[in-house]
This record gives C-alpha cells, structure tokens and sequence, in this order.
C-alpha cells in the first residue's frame, strides 16, 4: 500500500459556509491565495447553492474571480442543481462536487428533495460536465450517524456511493457529518462500501464534534484509504454551538500522518500560515 496520502483542502467551502455572519469575499480570496502555496493538488473553494439556503456562500464567483490560480492546483465548486452547475462553469471552476446523503431525513434537510429526486437533479450535471470535461466528484453525507434519522445502516453508504460512481464521479468522498463516529463505525461502514468500490476511488470526510476524526482517519488508513479532506485551522461548526468543532483541521492531519510515515506533499509552514490567518479570520468573525 502506497505512503503517499492526500489531503484535500476544503476550508473555503465548508468551513466558510458554516462561520456566521459575513465574511468579506477579499479575506476570503486572501485565504484561498495563502492555501494555494501550501501545496494542495484540490482546494474547494465554492458552492453555487441557493444564497436564500447558505449565504455565507453568494460571493462564490466573485471568489472564484479573484484568487490567484497556482499551477496544478484544481479550485472545486459544490453544484446542487444544473443550475448550479451552469454557475460553477461560468465562474471556471476546475472541477464540481455533488453530494447526496445516505439518509433520506438529511437529504430532505440539506437539498429539500428524497434521495431518487437528488440524483434525477444530479445526472443532467453528470452528463453536461461529461460535454463540458469537467471532472465531478460526489459526496455521501451521514455516512454512519444522521441527525434525524439515526444510525446509518452501511448498505445504505455503499447503494449511494455505486450510485454516484455510477454517474461518473471519479471519486467519492465519504462525508461523516456530525463528527461523533467511532473507529469501529466507520471500519464497518467501509467494509460495505469497499464491496462497491475500490479503496483509490474513495476520500474520507471526517468532522471532529467528538475529537475522534484523527482515529477514524487511522481506521479508513487501515481500509486502504489515501484521500482525507480537512479545513485549515479546523474553520466550521454549528453555527448554534459556538466553538464546536467543524472539519477535522489540517494542519493536526497533516501531522499525524507524517508522524506516521505518511507523505502528504504539504509545506508545513505554509501550512501553519493557512492555518492561522483562518483562526484569525474565525475570531475576527466572533468577536
Ligand atoms: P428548493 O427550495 O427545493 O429549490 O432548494 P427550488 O428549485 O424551489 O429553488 C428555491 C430557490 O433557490 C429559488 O429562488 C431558486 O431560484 C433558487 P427564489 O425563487 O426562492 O428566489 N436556486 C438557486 N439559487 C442559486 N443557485 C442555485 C439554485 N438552485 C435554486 N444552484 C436547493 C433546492 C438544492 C437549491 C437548496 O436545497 C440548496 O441550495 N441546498 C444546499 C444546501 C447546502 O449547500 N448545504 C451545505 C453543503 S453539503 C455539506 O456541507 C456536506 C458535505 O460537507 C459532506 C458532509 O460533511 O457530510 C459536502
Ligand atoms: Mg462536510
């Protein structure tokens, strides 16, 4: 098994889309910049969703226009809809995201439709980012726990991963959203899922409510995963619960795996400065 490990950088998007309050699209452009010297190969840096849903994400191509594209970075964007994805492209998003959920109470929650109707949205996005070659990557969410509908049977993970495949997602990242999952849960969702699809074409998408996200890093390491998304300086978190925990922060992935040996490519100072200006961006917001 390969010593080389990925980490997606997704701070922007999902960080940013749970910060209350506005954050001025220039101090978000200022943290993509940063982010891109650290050495990420994927940075998602958008979301062309409903600004009535998430505001926090209306300034989307505004931003996607005033970062300073680095070579071989790829700038990714979240697409609901064809809609949203006719926005992303227009904004020249490098690649587009979408993501279902593995339970029908967080689908309904999150894109206020069932799981069928999610992807009856998602393959026109599929068949035009196919015209438009445009990779697109999905996203399971609540993928052992969900907020309204309890514990997430694995079958349920693996049917909505094949489906997502199926459409022509190159990879599938696998969203823990509460962030309270164990080591075991998680071991036991991948066993169903690796039924369905190799190890190199899933991410690990851990949130760190309970403190747990580094050890369920350490379980999908051991399933053979070598993707990991994380937020510089662990940006999110419910903005009901202030200082809860949101993305697992990369800067603490990125260390654990070099201390286990692991290379993720990442310049760490660059990195600690990423991680710092998205504190100070963070409080700045609370204060
Ligand atoms: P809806 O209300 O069912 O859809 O929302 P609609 O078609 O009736 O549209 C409602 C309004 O949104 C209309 O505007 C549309 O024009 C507008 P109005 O007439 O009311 O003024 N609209 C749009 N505006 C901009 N861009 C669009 C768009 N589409 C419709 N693309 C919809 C359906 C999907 C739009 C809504 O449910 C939505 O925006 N949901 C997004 C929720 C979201 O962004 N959640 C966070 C991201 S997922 C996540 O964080 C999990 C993840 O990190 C993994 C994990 O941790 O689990 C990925
Ligand atoms: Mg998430």
């Amino acid at each position: 098994m390969s010593h080389a490990v990925e980490i997606v950088e997704v701070g922007p998007r999902d960080g940013l889309q749970n910060e209350p309050g506005v954050i001025a699209t220039a101090r978000k452009v200022a943290l993509v910049d940063t982010l891109s010297r650290v050495g990420f190969r994927r940075i998602e840096v958008a979301s062309f969703v409903s600004p009535k849903w998430v505001p926090q994400m209306a300034d989307s191509a505004e931003v996607l226009a005033g970062i300073a594209r680095a070579p071989g970075v790829r700038y990714g964007a979240l697409a609901p809809n064809l809609r949203g994805f006719e926005a992303a492209l227009a904004a020249q998003a490098d690649e587009v995201a979408i993501f279902g959920a593995a339970s029908e109470g967080f689908s309904q929650a999150n894109l206020n439709c069932s799981i069928d109707e999610s992807f009856a949205r998602f393959a026109p996005i599929c068949a035009a980012a196919a015209e438009a070659a445009l990779p697109v990557r999905g996203y399971v969410s609540c993928v052992t726990e969900c907020p309204y509908d309890g514990p997430t049977p694995p079958e349920a993970v693996a049917r909505v991963a094949a489906r997502l495949r199926a459409l022509g997602c190159y990879e599938v990242s696998l969203g823990e959203t509460l962030g309270r999952a164990t080591p075991r849960a998680v071991a036991r969702m991948l066993e169903a899922v690796l039924a369905e699809l190799p190890a190199a074409e899933l991410a690990g998408h851990f949130h760190d409510t309970a403190g747990r996200a580094l050890a369920n890093i350490d379980a999908a390491l051991d399933a053979g995963l070598r993707v990991f998304d994380a937020s510089a300086g662990g940006l999110g978190g419910c903005p009901y619960a202030p200082g809860a925990a949101g993305n697992v922060a990369t800067e603490a992935v990125a260390a654990h795996l070099a201390a286990a040996g692991y290379e993720t490519g990442l310049d760490r100072d660059a990195l600690d400065r990423a991680a710092q200006m998205a504190r100070a961006l963070r409080r700045k917001e609370r204060a």
